[in-house]
């Protein structure tokens, strides 16, 4: 099944290349900056939620304005720059040539950057467009805009200088999620400003919601999916020392999921103003997306076959190969959600939360976190990270405060659920909102839990990068100048 130069993608090595890793190093740093700020951001709106006094009366530090901070703290600053770095990496060592345009890419960190301070401003001061996951105000989005269209210059451009024959399936991914996430910020971001901090979106009723949630969900499919996809298909080969488990499958995989995730953005709307045909479109669709889902999972996982020894030793590749798991459990997840009636029970509920955080701290920030750990050595040019055992230390505080953090939310989603459409015999309802709310404070309790383990393993994360950074003890091959 594996085809040589395609599947593996140590397998050419013409000359020493002069890698363009200052801007690498530069993403892979702030990743984990960023990591530790929407995270701690995190933790505070979950500490809200169980004791709204925590909101001290401050408009800025109200969990209105905090909750779109740690959403773009978390998905755009810390994912953002996990891709944006690991992106720069993949392409060169996949493609065998230095960076395109290496200024451009310069500022693409910078310009990122920027955006990322522009929203620690903007939005705690109450600044927003009103679009989930697409909150900050126009000025920013065409700074976005910019910088995007750059990023894709830098990366199409040294895809087009590369000295192999093949481009290797991992830039697929990422040239994918490039370009959709061009395309959807544009279309999604169309709107008429009224002064320099505010604007209007041009969408109206219903079509806004369509065109919002077509690009919510593909935000979740080439932000969240396709780009850390990418991620996976050159560091999970990477860190087991073997070729993908099947090309062939990668390509029916990137083909399929791109061809699916497009159409299932209605079930963000079901049993709403959206016709009914367009909400079973979504479902529909939803269900099939299951297939390529898990046959990427599967082909990740595959890749272990007869190295299956390497997780004992390896907390790295632990952290890759419990986040493929994550992704199976999502995508499966996901698509039961999708179907109407379980969305009836579902929608509105902390089962939804428990399902984004599955994905969100099981599946992207896993794959992320064990990528940075493959990645901090080779561009830092150090043999290995500076303690394993505290890698070790992280992968099980991540591991527990995912499954904290999921199962505190299934359960209260769940019992929401229920105790909302429970009706006595003679049509009133059995539980007001609050007796719902008051037996779903003990769970708010266990996400806090969960969410305070996951950033300590950041913090750790953060000590053993600026030890291995700062270390002495250099690989004893130079890193730097070896090839994929
Ligand atoms: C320490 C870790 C984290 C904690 C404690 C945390 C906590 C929270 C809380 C309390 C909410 C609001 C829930 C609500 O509205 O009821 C939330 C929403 C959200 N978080 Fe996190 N989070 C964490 C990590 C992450 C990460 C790493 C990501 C993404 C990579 C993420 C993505 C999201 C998204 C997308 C939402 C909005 C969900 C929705 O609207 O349905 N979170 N988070
Ligand atoms: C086959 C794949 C998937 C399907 C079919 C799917 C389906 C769904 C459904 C039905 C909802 C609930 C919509 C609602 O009731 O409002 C939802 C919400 C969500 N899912 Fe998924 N999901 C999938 C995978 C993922 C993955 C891998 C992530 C990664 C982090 C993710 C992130 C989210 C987010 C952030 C939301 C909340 C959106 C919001 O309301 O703000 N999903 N998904």
């Amino acid at each position: 099944m594996n085809q040589p130069n395609q599947s593996n993608p140590s397998s050419v090595n013409p000359s020493p290349i002069d890698y363009d890793l200052r801007v690498v190093r530069q993403f892979t740093v702030m990743t984990v900056v960023w990591g530790i700020v929407g995270m701690l951001v995190g933790v505070i709106i979950a500490a809200q939620l169980a004791w709204p006094e925590l909101n001290f009366d401050l408009p800025w530090f109200s969990y209105g304005r905090l909750r779109p901070l740690h959403t773009n703290a978390v998905i755009f600053a810390f994912g953002g720059c996990g891709l944006f770095g690991t992106s720069y990496y993949v392409v060169q060592r996949t493609c065998q040539a230095s960076l395109f345009a290496p200024k451009l890419a310069a500022f693409t960190f910078w310009g990122w950057q920027a955006i990322i301070v522009a929203a620690v401003i903007t939005l705690p001061l109450g600044y927003t467009a009103s679009k989930e996951y697409a909150e900050l105000e126009w000025p920013i989005d065409i700074a976005i805009t910019v910088v995007w269209v750059s990023y894709a210059i830098v990366f199409f451009g040294t895809i087009a200088k590369r000295r192999t024959s093949h481009i290797y399936v991992a830039n697929w991914f990422y040239g994918a999620f490039i370009i959709a996430v061009a395309l959807l910020h544009i279309i999604n971001s169309m709107e008429i400003p009224v002064s320099a901090l505010k604007s209007y979106s041009i969408y109206a009723g219903t079509v806004d919601a369509m065109v919002q949630w077509w690009y919510g969900h593909n935000a979740v499919g080439f932000f969240l999916t396709a780009g850390f996809l990418g991620m996976m298909y050159y560091f999970v080969p990477k860190q087991t020392g073997r070729p993908i488990f099947s090309y062939r499958l990668s390509i029916v995989h990137f083909w399929s999921l791109i061809g699916i995730y497009m159409w299932a953005g209605p079930h963000h709307l079901h049993y709403t103003a959206l016709p009914d045909w367009a909400q079973s479109v979504g479902m529909v669709f939803s269900l099939i997306l299951f297939a390529p889902s898990w046959g990427g999972m599967i082909n990740g996982l595959m890749t272990l076959a007869g190295a299956w020894e390497k997780l004992r030793t390896d907390p790295i590749l632990r952290f890759m190969v419990v986040s493929l798991t994550f992704y199976g459990m999502s995508t499966f997840e996901g698509p039961m959600m999708a179907i109407k009636t379980v969305n009836s029970l579902s929608h509105y509920t902390d089962w939804t939360i428990g399902h984004v955080h599955v994905g969100a701290l099981g599946w992207v920030a896993m794959m992320t976190i064990g990528s940075t750990y493959s990645l901090i050595p080779r561009i830092f040019n150090r043999s290995e990270m500076h303690s394993v055992g505290l890698v070790n230390a992280h992968f099980w505080l991540a591991t527990l405060g995912t499954v904290f953090y999921a199962v505190s939310m299934w359960i209260a989603g769940v019992m929401q659920g229920l105790m909302w459409r429970a009706v006595n015999e003679d049509g009133t309802l059995t539980y007001s909102f609050t007796q719902a709310l008051d037996a779903t404070w003990p769970y708010y309790v266990g996400r806090l839990l969960g969410g305070v383990l996951f950033l300590t393993g950041m913090l750790l994360m953060a000590y053993n990068t600026y030890k291995t950074i700062r270390g002495s003890e250099l690989a004893s091959t130079d890193n730097t100048a070896q090839a994929a």
